[in-house]
């Protein structure tokens, strides 16, 4: 007698599950079955009211009109977002959904973004169905660390890192300060590019991390000290960085691992201590209100 297959993964209905990746009511699920579009393990799955675990491998072993499976909910995916597209589901421009396969649109599961990059920020977007994984990621106390690429419009003065991470910064319209934002001053190669020294060229380009998201952050950061963001790019989200490998308009499926390391990089993991540099000085900050100097920076 053939024992019942057991997992320690939930079991779903294949009608149900296939309907809610986006392929067709259950009806069109069943039509796909009976027209013996859909295989498990290599053999038509006809009876598609049979319940099925959600393993991780099962997008593999289960074949739609000959293709691989969608990935299962709970997906999460990092993208890398150009300039000019929105988070919003509703806007009427282009959408950063707009990249994903059409199907996977109407998943009964909606894929959203975690946060939100401006449309004119390119970089680091994270999306996910996820909405417990999502509330981790951009709940206030979680404290996530966003690294940003600035390109400015104005050399910077040199006061802005000790501003920055003050923990004293209160934007227009806010009520509350900032927390501690780091400063890094980046050593552009691209620099000889440009006519400008190389220089000049160093104080237009920056690296900010914060801690926190508040509406176009980095943007109105850089207009409290009088300077004006000419391009935003994020680099990293957490301890998870874009690879230079990944082109601009394209995204990939995060594993497990991938979305932990988002968790290794938050402001509580630096216990408080934050550095940054100001007048080629590295500070550090142990409670907003004490920034100590720890020695010149070289290089
Ligand atoms: N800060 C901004 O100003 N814009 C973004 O998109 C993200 C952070």
């Amino acid at each position: 007698m053939n024992k019942p297959k057991m997992s320690l993964h939930p079991s779903i209905r294949a009608d149900r599950l296939i309907s809610n990746l986006g392929y067709g009511t259950r009806k069109d699920v069943h039509a796909l079955a009976l027209s013996g579009q859909i295989h498990l393990d290599g053999m038509p799955l006809k009876d598609v009211t049979r319940k099925i675990f959600l393993e991780n491998d099962l997008p593999e072993r289960l074949t739609i009109a000959g293709k691989k499976m969608d990935p299962l909910p709970g997906l999460v995916l990092i993208m890398n977002k150009p300039t000019g597209m929105t988070c919003s589901h509703k806007d009427t421009g282009a959408l950063v959904y707009d990249l994903l396969p059409s199907r996977w649109r109407a998943r009964k599961l909606k894929i959203v973004t975690v946060g939100r990059l401006d449309k004119h920020t390119s970089g680091l977007l994270l999306l996910t169905d996820n909405g417990v994984l999502t509330h981790r990621i951009t709940a206030p106390r979680s404290k996530i660390a966003k690294r940003y690429r600035v390109v400015l419009e104005h050399p910077l003065r040199g006061d802005e890192g000790e501003i920055f991470a003050s923990g004293r910064l209160v934007l227009t319209g806010d009520k509350t300060p900032l927390l501690p934002a780091v400063l890094e001053i980046a050593n552009d190669k691209s620099a000889n590019t440009f006519n400008v020294t190389k220089q000049i060229m160093s104080r237009l380009v920056a690296f900010v991390t914060i801690y926190e998201g508040r509406n176009h952050q980095v943007r109105r950061m850089f207009a409290a000290v009088g300077n004006h963001v000419v391009s935003l790019h994020r680099d990293r989200v957490g301890g998870l960085h874009l690879q230079n490998d990944m082109p601009l308009g394209t995204y990939r499926l995060l594993d497990n691992n991938c979305t932990s390391s988002i968790f290794d990089d938050t402001f509580s993991s630096h216990n408080k201590c934050t550095y940054y540099l100001s007048n080629s000085k590295a500070f550090r900050v142990f409670s907003p209100d004490t920034p100590m100097p720890i020695g010149s920076e070289s290089g």
